[in-house]
């Protein structure tokens, strides 16, 4: 079982390292277009087997997509971060030619693949993938409800003392600080809802906090973070290999689910060994529908601006 991982900066490398120690599959390749870079990531990994204990073989490339050849899964990492003060919109004039040329040569060579985006702006980057690639909808998955579910956890275990493992939560909408929406209803704490912790001001904190979670670590690091996006990538690669059918929120073709149609957009689905086997259709509230509807109208503007770039 092979997995490759494009891309081998730091959120790259934060993924590769994640698939490696939890041995998710044999054979691991990272490609970076820089000369040696990929290859001294491997090497660096690599160094780390005995370490950690894992024996997943690790192969870097510049360029050399051939090595990538009969992937099961492959991770869309390649493109630039934002820089504080950048939405992750900024970055469609570059990041698309990227993924674009991207994903098709990953299918040259695997055609079988299932795609993970990480590439922001991440619900567009999905969406040109699929239009690009046309491969079967169910085969492109964005990361970012994983991420922003994360996140959620976080911002909701600082706030009510706990243990982030003991929190049920999720992000549905776009991957955007102002498109994304923390379902703070449907929270809870080991079976419990969240409301009986933490008062409505204190979930609206949590909530905006975790809108603007990606933009905090911006602003702290001076580039965009990688430890919980290369996490969250490699969750859904374990998912998907390991065949778990976990409800995750990922970025997914809708065709008329949550009324919407024509996008990539997060919603709860459930990954397995095909890729997303299945969009959840969780019960909404109108107020939820209606955070909805616009999360979706901001995501399709972006998408639109696609048939403007010359990619
Ligand atoms: C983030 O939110 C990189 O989009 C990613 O940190």
């Amino acid at each position: 079982m092979k997995v490759t991982v494009v891309g081998a900066g730091a959120v790259g490398a934060s993924c590769a390292d994640n698939i490696a120690r939890k041995q998710i599959c044999d054979e691991l390749v990272i490609v970076d277009i820089k000369e040696g870079f990929a290859e001294g990531k491997a090497m660096d990994l690599m160094q780390t087997a005995q370490l950690e204990g894992f024996d997943t073989k690790i192969i870097g490339s510049t360029g050399d997509y051939s090595k990538t050849a009969g992937s099961t899964v492959a991770v869309i990492t390649s493109g630039i971060p934002r820089k504080p003060g950048m939405t992750r919109e900024e970055l469609i004039g570059i990041n698309a030619g990227i993924v674009k040329t991207v994903a098709k040569i990953i299918l040259e060579h695997s055609p079988n693949c299932i795609i993970v985006v990480i590439s922001n702006p991440m619900d567009t980057m999905t969406y040109l993938a699929l239009k690009e690639t046309g491969l079967p909808k169910e085969k492109i998955i964005g990361m970012g409800g994983a991420l922003d579910s994360a996140r959620f956890r976080y911002y909701l275990s600082q706030a009510i003392g706990c243990s982030a493992n003991d929190l049920g939560a999720m992000v549905i909408g776009g991957h955007g600080d102002t498109t994304m929406i923390p379902l703070t209803r449907l929270a809870t704490y080991t079976g419990t809802p969240v409301s009986q912790f933490l008062d409505d001001d204190k979930l609206q904190k949590v909530a905006a906090d975790t809108m603007v979670g990606g933009a905090t670590l911006t602003g702290l690091l001076g580039t965009s973070a990688w430890y919980a996006p290369g996490a969250a990538g490699c969750a859904v690669v374990e998912a998907i290999v390991r065949d778990e059918k976990k409800m995750i929120p990922c970025c997914v073709y809708l065709d008329g689910e949550y009324g919407q149609k024509d996008i990539c957009i997060g919603v709860p689905v459930i990954i397995g060994k095909n890729g997303w086997e299945k969009i959840v259709d969780i019960k909404l509230n109108d107020k939820e529908q209606a955070a909805f509807a616009k999360s979706a109208d901001a995501v399709r503007s972006m998408n639109n601006v696609l048939s403007t770039l010359s990619i």
